[in-house]
């Protein structure tokens, strides 16, 4: 049977890279199937992104957790694990998020062929609406409060650090009068608490420095750009000399991951899970 997959992202992705490792990897599925050919979508997934009933099996791992918008900025936190439950803050975020997943469940139930099915790896809370990930992202804020303590961040550089993410518990992610309204039913959940292989590899070595380094560029990686946008070129004055020192975003991220790295350091063991959740799903669009 032929079959075609059609690889989604938004549109700054960087597809080059995604065709050229499609083509040429020895295990891609071009060269390990017959009949099948592939296509990309630069397409948000709040949108519709194929047509009506032309889906057989879609497939999303670690993306539906980032919010359409942020809802609000948060300046004593960098993301919504930190919030009291009933403040403003925390109901803006988990109304964004309802009203997201909303979204792109009925989207998706749209594209699919009855019977067909949709599995999401998404982050998400354990059963006590915690996250490992929160330890992490409160290192963070320390060290962005410590710079702007220093004169070196400005109130509103930290503010920008907010992260436009939620992990939404199980419930939240299998509400079963939302998936009743976009006619899906879920056929599997399964929690899972993906290992640390940096981790791993460190508690065979024993060598914490590169343990950090490791830990810090991997999580560099993925909060670069955000880090990077939410600091500004600026100049910072030295009580000392009563010169004034320019500060560029660069100089600033690169603090600011230089901190983290000795924090790591200082207590490794505490990154052990410093990773989301995820809950595995399959959806299945009733016939
Ligand atoms: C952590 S990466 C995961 C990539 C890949 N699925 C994997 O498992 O290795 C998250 C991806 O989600 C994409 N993404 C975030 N928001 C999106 C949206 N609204 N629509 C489509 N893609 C989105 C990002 O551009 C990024 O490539």
């Amino acid at each position: 049977m032929p079959v075609m997959v059609v690889h989604n992202d938004l549109p700054s992705n960087d597809f080059s890279s995604l065709f050229h490792l499609v083509q040429s990897h020895d295990r891609s599925y071009l060269h390990t199937r017959d009949n099948v050919s592939v296509l990309a979508s630069g397409t948000s997934f709040y949108s519709r992104v194929m047509p009506r009933n032309s889906v057989h099996f879609g497939f999303s791992a670690s993306a539906m957790h980032w919010l359409s918008r942020l809802p609000c900025k948060l300046s004593g936190a960098m993301n919504h694990l930190f919030l009291a439950h009933d403040s403003s803050e925390a109901q803006a975020f988990r109304s964004q998020a309802l009203d997201d997943w909303r979204r792109i469940l009925t989207h998706r139930a749209h594209e699919m062929v009855p019977g067909g099915v949709f599995m999401v790896v998404v982050s998400c809370l354990d059963e006590n609406g915690k996250s490992p990930l929160q330890y992490g992202i409160g290192v963070m804020h320390q060290v962005a409060v410590r710079m702007q303590n220093e004169g070196i961040l400005s109130e509103q550089e930290v503010q920008d650090l907010t992260i436009g993410h939620y992990l939404r518990s199980r419930g939240e992610l299998t509400d079963r009068s939302l998936l009743q309204r976009c006619g899906l039913e879920v056929v599997r959940a399964e929690f899972k608490r993906p290992p640390n292989p940096i981790f791993q590899s460190y508690q065979r070595s024993g060598d914490a420095a590169e343990f950090a380094k490791s830990w810090v560029g991997y999580t560099q990686a993925r909060m670069e750009p955000t880090v990077a946008a939410a600091f500004k070129d600026s100049t910072l004055s030295l009580a000392s000399s009563g010169r004034a020192a320019p500060w560029t975003s660069r100089t600033k991220t690169e603090l600011f991951f230089h901190r983290l790295e000795q924090h790591v350091l200082h207590d490794p063991a505490k990154h052990e899970y410093n990773g989301a959740d995820r809950m595995l799903l399959c959806f299945r669009k009733q016939m």
